[in-house]
């Protein structure tokens, strides 16, 4: 008998034989469908295809679809355990055609498969087809031979298949098996059609119509085939079995789980075995694609189906975390199908584990209180919503679990109860609203928080998603919509932007649905988890409602990646370098730098600076794999991981680690982990190449260090290139020996300076060009000498002067030196023996008022001044004279 492995591929080699294209199954979580939680079908990833949006390199393809029903509208998960045949997770395999083949092919196609390929009894099948489906049944006639009383007309929206309120949809032929007359249950359309003798196995839906809105149906570019067959279903039929977790698969994850807990799956533990192991392969496949368990959205229904499982694990006696031990049980089964399980595997499992940890501590209490809760209530009986609330506030119930657990007892839960107390602590919750800006604007992100829940993010795992709008904002108010030229804020139920946080600046791109287009500038987050992005609209009008296409700026965000992950490294090398007291103080993470302050008393040398910078370097090299994974803030801190002072965080944290440590301590364990939100690069050689600027004071005991990464760095390093380059050409020297030609260029410059000042010096005073007989004469008995001297520095007029009274024996000395902008300095030198009559400090004054200046100051034998007005310099030494001769 054929296992599911092998029908899996028997099934898309036959297709594959029949010119389909195989394609990869499509995440679990849809990118291109803002109105389903999960993929649920086989048709989502190509749902852009079918109304022609979106081309493909082919018209044909086949696919095993990994579908989940929890949450959302398909919802499964109550049933689970109890049924043949629910699942949360399942695989659908299908046979796709855009526009390529129509109704014959696909009927022919399906009944060569199944009665060929797979052998099943032709004896045992029947289909259905749309009431109204002439063409459909004279096919099957033709085709199949099936005689008229097994092909049956339906005519309900059973019959007619529509992915949701909008999208393709068509009629559609379901394919029946009769699993015979020991089980009780009537062909389709017949009274007895519930029962479980005749079951779907396989839909083909004649797609033709795209569903625009509610009221608007119209044709698709052209007739298309979608079809999906459940494989756990077809998987029980080929092996002889009536109930679905007979298949071989499920009977492997089962008798782990019994193997795990010692307890066998039968009599009342059997439903137990079967959550457990549907809810072990929707958990780990859904964490596999990106999706941790959480309070919202989808990281809630992840966590609804795990904490079910856990409470059925509790029944069956076990104490320590169970799912994680099945784990490997699961990649066995089926990791060669899905090799995303195998990559994620660590993540899977510590997930899982860090789950159960949790939960168990307040399991136990919350049973406890539902037992007593319940004692005194019946069969019939409700249990009441306050308790119900408070299983779920207090010791993270959800709803349906309490529903579960009381399921057996056929007790039921007020259901409006609950909404009340909900409702009551919200209104609670409402009036301490705070925000960090004008009250009245930051409150509305708080009310659309309350009425949407938060943001869901997904651009951990991608940079393009759809999304609808739930809310614009245009001055603090919420609008319904706006047109072209308007400035808003949006917010969408799911995005790829990253909101500004942790340092690392928010998303830009641009969102666009059917009816306009924005440039988004900056995504913010506000209200506790409502993202918001901040745009304008550039062409149409976009109304609260509409789906959206939200694509960002894949060149930035690259950027951003690096340069956040390039913190990291830098983090770790500064601490290496500089010792563990370095702690992060902020950061900024742009585009085109980074930014990180760190706590250190004094400025880095130039050898540290560039021993960090090659430390991340010699990581970056490595291009080791970057890791994130979710744990608690404990359990992060004991694994080595930085975490800032003063910084508040959830109960779970992302983890990332990057690169391998050489030696050292940590030899062999990552080099950095750090508790991180923000967006990080796949492998630490996608950051290129670091380059430290520089570092500065920012503060007393914190350092700003700079740096550039990636294609920055490199045209940054490859501009300091050219100018080294260029200033070879000019010294005509090889670049290597631009320094030592320059240095030598300096010694040079120096000595002609020195060469220089001591030719004018001789010039000014010697008498030659410079002197001039006027420069000196007697005034009243006393030796005068008065220059005025253009291009002489106020530093050498001293010496100068000093010159001057000496070779005057005795006298006055007057010099005033011009500098080139026309300023003056002035000096006057008194000889000793002229000190008592006439002082240096007065006849400096009197040369500096001449000069437009303030007076001076110095000694009585020689005092300095300086004045704006160097061309008053004759007027000046008069000035001085004229005291002389007084
Ligand atoms: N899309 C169809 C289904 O899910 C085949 O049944």
């Amino acid at each position: 008998m054929s296992g599911v492995n092998e029908i899996r591929s028997t099934f898309l080699d036959y297709f594959r034989k029949n010119g389909h294209e195989v394609v990869s199954s499509s995440p679990l979580v849809p990118r291109n469908d803002p109105t389903l939680m999960f993929t649920n079908a086989g048709m989502v990833q190509f749902k852009n295809v079918f109304t022609g949006l979106e081309k493909r390199p082919y018209t044909t393809a086949t696919t095993a679809q990994k579908c989940v029903r929890a949450g959302g509208k398909h919802n499964d998960l109550d049933n689970v355990g109890y049924t043949a045949r629910h699942h949360t997770f399942f695989e659908m395999l299908g046979n796709f055609s855009f526009g390529d083949y129509f109704k014959a092919n696909a009927i022919e196609l399906a009944w060569n498969l199944i009665t060929k390929e797979f052998g099943l009894d032709a004896k045992r099948l029947l289909v259905t087809v749309y009431h109204t489906d002439d063409e459909a049944f004279d096919l099957w006639k033709k085709i199949a031979g099936l005689s008229d009383d097994k092909i049956i007309r339906i005519p309900t929206s059973d019959n007619f298949w529509a992915m949701g309120d909008t999208g393709p949809c068509g009629p559609c032929s379901e394919i029946f098996y009769d699993h015979g007359d020991h089980i009780w249950g009537g062909p389709p359309g017949s009274p007895e059609e519930d029962g479980d003798r005749f079951i779907e196995i396989w839909n083909l839906v004649f797609m033709q119509y795209e569903q625009v809105t509610k009221d608007e149906r119209i044709d698709l570019p052209r007739p298309s085939i979608d079809t999906g067959m459940g494989l756990e279903r077809v998987a029980a039929v080929l092996q002889g079995r009536h109930d679905n977790y007979d298949i071989d698969l499920f009977r492997a994850l089962i008798s782990a789980s019994e193997e795990a807990t010692g307890v066998k799956a039968e009599g009342e533990h059997r439903g137990s075995h079967r959550v457990i192991a549907d809810h072990l392969r929707s958990s780990a496949f859904l964490i596999a694609d990106g999706v941790l368990p959480s309070n919202e959205g989808r990281g809630y229904v992840l966590r609804r189906i795990m904490r079910r499982a856990m409470r059925h694990a509790q029944l069956l006696g076990a104490r320590d975390p169970l799912l994680f031990k099945l784990l490997p049980a699961l990649i066995q089964q089926m990791g060669r199908a899905y090799p995303e399980l195998v990559r994620a595997e660590s993540l899977i499992s510590e997930t899982l584990k860090l789950e159960e940890n949790r939960f168990r501590k307040t399991l136990e209490r919350g049973l406890s209180l539902l037992s007593d809760a319940t004692g005194t209530l019946h069969k019939g009986d409700m249990l009441d919503g306050e308790t119900a609330f408070k299983l779920y506030d207090t010791y993270g119930f959800p709803l349906d679990l309490t529903q579960d657990a009381l399921r057996a007892r056929e007790i039921g839960v007020d259901i409006s109860g609950f909404t009340d107390a909900m409702q009551r602590q919200k209104a609670e919750a409402r009036s301490h609203w705070t925000g960090s800006g004008d009250k009245a604007t930051e409150t509305i992100w708080f009310e659309l928080k309350e009425k949407h829940g938060a943001t869901e993010f997904l651009g951990y795992d991608t940079e393009t998603a759809e999304g609808v709008v739930q809310a614009i904002v245009r001055d603090g108010k919420a609008v319904d919509s706006a047109s072209a030229g308007e400035q808003i804020q949006v917010v969408v139920n799911q995005t790829p932007f990253y909101g500004e946080s942790g340092g690392q600046m928010g998303d830009t791109g641009v969102i666009s649905t059917d009816n306009a287009k924005l440039n988004v500038s900056d995504t913010q987050k506000k209200g506790e988890g409502v993202f918001v992005h901040i745009a304008t609209v550039t062409e149409g009008m976009l109304k609260v409602g509409d789906a959206a296409a939200l694509t960002v700026d894949h060149d930035r965000r690259s950027r951003l990646r690096s340069n956040h992950s390039a913190t990291h490294l830098l983090h770790e090398a500064l601490r290496e370098v500089l010792g563990t007291h370095v702690a992060q103080k902020g950061s900024l993470v742009a585009p085109e730098r980074l930014r990180f302050d760190v706590s250190h008393p004094k400025p880095m040398s130039a050898e540290e600076l560039q021993k960090v910078e090659d430390m991340a370097n010699a990581i970056i090299l490595q291009n080791a794999p970057v890791t994130t994974r979710l744990m608690s803030v404990d359990d992060a801190i004991a694994e080595g991981a930085m975490a800032l002072f003063g910084e508040k965080y959830g109960d779970e944290v992302r983890v990332v680690a990057m690169g391998k440590a050489i030696e050292g301590p940590k030899a062999g364990k990552p080099y950095s982990i750090e508790l991180c939100g923000g967006t990080h690069v796949n492998a630490t050689g996608d950051i290129g190449l670091v380059r430290v600027l520089g570092e500065s004071a920012v503060g007393a005991g914190v350092r700003r260090v700079e740096a550039v990464t990636g294609e920055v760095a490199r045209a940054y390093l490859a501009e300091q290139d050219d100018r080294v380059k260029t200033l070879a050409g000019a010294l005509k020297v090889q670049p290597a020996e631009v320094v030592s030609r320059v240095e030598a260029l300096i010694d040079e410059r120096r000595k002609l300076e020195k060469e220089l000042a001591d030719a004018k010096r001789r010039l000014a005073m010697g008498g030659g060009q410079g002197g001039s007989a006027g420069d000196f004469r007697e005034i009243g008995g006393v030796k005068f000498m008065g220059k005025a001297l253009n291009g002489i520095d106020a530093k050498d007029l001293k010496g100068l002067a000093d010159e001057g009274k000496a070779s005057l024996g005795s006298g006055v000395v007057t010099l005033i030196g011009v500098s080139e902008d026309g300023k003056a300095s002035a000096v006057v030198a008194v000889t000793p023996d002229l000190v008592d009559r006439f002082s240096a400090v007065d006849l400096v004054r009197i040369a500096s008022v001449a000069l437009g200046g303030k007076g001076g100051g110095g000694r009585p034998d020689m005092a300095q001044a300086g004045g704006p007005d160097g061309a008053k310099a004759n007027e000046a030494l008069e000035a001085v004279a004229a005291v002389l001769s007084a």
